[in-house]
C-alpha cells in the first residue's frame, strides 16, 4: 500500500466528494419537495391525480437508477433535439429518483398522524389544504426524520452512478486518478473511506436532529 498515492491525490479526492456532497444536497433538496408534493396529491383523493402519481412511485421504483440516468443523458436529447449538460442530467436523475422514495417516506408519515387530527381541524372550519399545512404535516415532520436521513444516506452513495456519464463526482475522480497512476488498491479504499466518513457524519446529524425533535405528540 502507497500511501503517498494516497496523500498525493487526495486534494482531488476531496474535491470530488464536495461535488458528491452539492450534487446530493441539491437532489434530495428537490427531492424533498417533489416528495412532498406526490404525497399529498396522493392523499387529496382526487383520482386522475392519485393515479399520475402511483404511476410516477411505481415507474422510478421500478427501474434502475442507472437506467434512469441514461434515459435523461443520452436518450432524452434525441427527443428534444439538444445535448444536455451533464451536471443537469445528473442532478435531474436523481432528484426525480430521489422524490419517488421521498414520497412514500411523506406518505407513510402523514398516515402515522391520528385521524382525529383531520376531523379536528375540519371541524374548526380549516380546509383539507389548511389542515395538512398547519396541523397534520408538522406532526408527521419528526416521524419521517430517520427515514429522511436514510434516504440522504442512500442518495450519497447513489450519486456515483452519475460516474457512468463522465460527471465528476467522487467515484470519477478516482478512476480518473486510477487511469493515470494505476494505483487501484490505494485510491479506491481512499474513495470507500471518504463515503464512509460522510454517511457516517450524515448519520449522526440525523441523530441529532431526531433527539432534538423527539417529543411527545401531546406536547
Ligand atoms: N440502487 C437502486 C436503484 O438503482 C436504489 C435507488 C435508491 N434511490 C433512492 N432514492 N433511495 O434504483
Amino acid at each position: 500500500m502507497n500511501f503517498n498515492l494516497i496523500w498525493d491525490n487526495l486534494p482531488l479526492l476531496l474535491l470530488g466528494a464536495g461535488v458528491t456532497i452539492k450534487i446530493t444536497a441539491i437532489s434530495v433538496g428537490l427531492g424533498f419537495l417533489l416528495g412532498l408534493v406526490v404525497s399529498v396529491c396522493r392523499m387529496s383523493g382526487i383520482k386522475l391525480l392519485n393515479a399520475v402519481c402511483v404511476c410516477y412511485v411505481n415507474i422510478i421504483r421500478g427501474t434502475p437508477i442507472l437506467v434512469q440516468i441514461f434515459l435523461i443523458y443520452f436518450a432524452l436529447p434525441r427527443v428534444i433535439g439538444h445535448q444536455i449538460d451533464p451536471f443537469l442530467a445528473a442532478v435531474a436523475a436523481c432528484s426525480i429518483n430521489s422524490g419517488a422514495y421521498v414520497s412514500e417516506i411523506f406518505r407513510a408519515g402523514i398516515q402515522s398522524v391520528d385521524k382525529g387530527q383531520m376531523e379536528a381541524g375540519r371541524s374548526l372550519g380549516l380546509s383539507w389544504m389548511q389542515t395538512m399545512i398547519y396541523i397534520i404535516i408538522p406532526q408527521a415532520f419528526k416521524h419521517v426524520i430517520p427515514p429522511l436521513g436514510n434516504e440522504f444516506i442512500s442518495m450519497t452513495k447513489e450519486t456515483s452512478q452519475v460516474s457512468v456519464i463522465g460527471f465528476e463526482e467522487l467515484t470519477r475522480r478516482g478512476q480518473l486518478i486510477i487511469s493515470k497512476t494505476y494505483g487501484s488498491l490505494e485510491i479506491w479504499v481512499a474513495v470507500a473511506v471518504i463515503y464512509l466518513i460522510m454517511t457516517l457524519g450524515i448519520a449522526r446529524l440525523v441523530n441529532y436532529l431526531e433527539r432534538r425533535f423527539a417529543t411527545d405528540d401531546r406536547d
